[in-house]
């Protein structure tokens, strides 16, 4: 048994689509929720960089006395999963893997659709990890930069969000995709347009369940579950802009969020 809490980032609040699946799942966890909001998008960043802070992120939780990190973004679950392992003794979780995996199971005879930012579909992840595992599966990708700053200033309903879906997703409803796989955490947050653009006829798939599912083996694999019987605790850091974290967050999860403000100068370390 281990008390301490499980640890989870993202670049803003696209990870909190899977802080909520843990959250449903574990509810006795203490639950640490980081969202690097000062410095989001990630998508569009160098690996170099998109490593260096998903490090200083990692660092962080661990400060916080963290039992395990849950990486809850897919851009940095690309480009920085294999370092941070090296970087720590502690477990960490990406949400790829669990996202094939709802994949593989959910995606029919294919086409299978794949959107993502920039740097999760140029690092292939998602297509070489599905071809291994069905390469019969006719996979088709494409980067949609636009929607993580439609879903980070709150514009889930917008025309914007609207315009921005048609002009990423016409080819997928030309190429009859049978199902779409939101490799972004903030996708599923349009959800509910983009069911409308499809009219419910493309299955859309993310890895926020199947993320939470190998965060509660991976507590039984390791014997490191909470002994707690109360309703887990929950802390939110941002790097920036509290008060609009915390009104989307609320509404995302359907109650208040406790914030805090996490200032550091990142830049201006001595
Ligand atoms: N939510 C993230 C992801 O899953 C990152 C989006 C971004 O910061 O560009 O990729």
């Amino acid at each position: 048994m281990d008390n301490r809490p499980i640890g989870i980032f993202d670049s803003g609040i696209g990870g909190l689509t899977v802080f909520k699946e843990i959250r449903n799942l574990l509810p006795h966890e203490d639950l640490i929720y980081f969202g690097d909001t000062a410095r989001v998008p990630y998508g569009s960043k160098s690996v170099q960089v998109v490593r260096r802070f998903s490090a200083e992120i990692a660092s962080f939780l661990t400060l916080q006395n963290v039992k395990m990190l849950v990486i809850a973004c897919n851009t940095a679950s690309a480009l920085a999963l294999g370092t941070l392992k090296t970087e720590t003794s502690l477990p960490v979780i990406g949400v790829i893997d669990p996202g094939v995996r709802a994949a593989i199971k959910g995606a029919g005879e294919g086409p299978i659709g794949v959107i993502g930012t920039r740097a999760t579909i140029a690092s292939g992840a998602y297509q070489d990890r599905i071809s291994r595992l069905r390469c019969n599966l006719r996979v088709v990708a494409r980067a949609c930069p636009l929607l993580v700053p439609v879903v980070e200033e709150n514009l889930m309903h917008s025309d914007i969000a609207r315009m921005a879906l048609e002009m990423y997703l016409g080819d997928f409803k030309k190429q009859q995709v049978s199902s779409l796989i939101l490799a972004c955490t903030h996708y599923p947050l349009l959800k509910d347009l983009i069911n409308e653009f499809f009219e419910g006829k493309t299955l859309l798939i993310d890895s926020a369940r199947e993320t939470a599912i190998e965060v509660r083996e991976v507590l039984q694999a390791r014997r490191i579950n909470t002994a707690a019987t109360q309703a887990g605790r929950e802390t939110f850091f941002v790097s920036d802009s509290t008060e609009a974290f915390a009104d989307i967050a609320a509404d995302f999860l359907g109650r208040p969020v406790a914030g805090e403000c996490f200032l550091h100068s990142w830049q201006n370390e001595p």
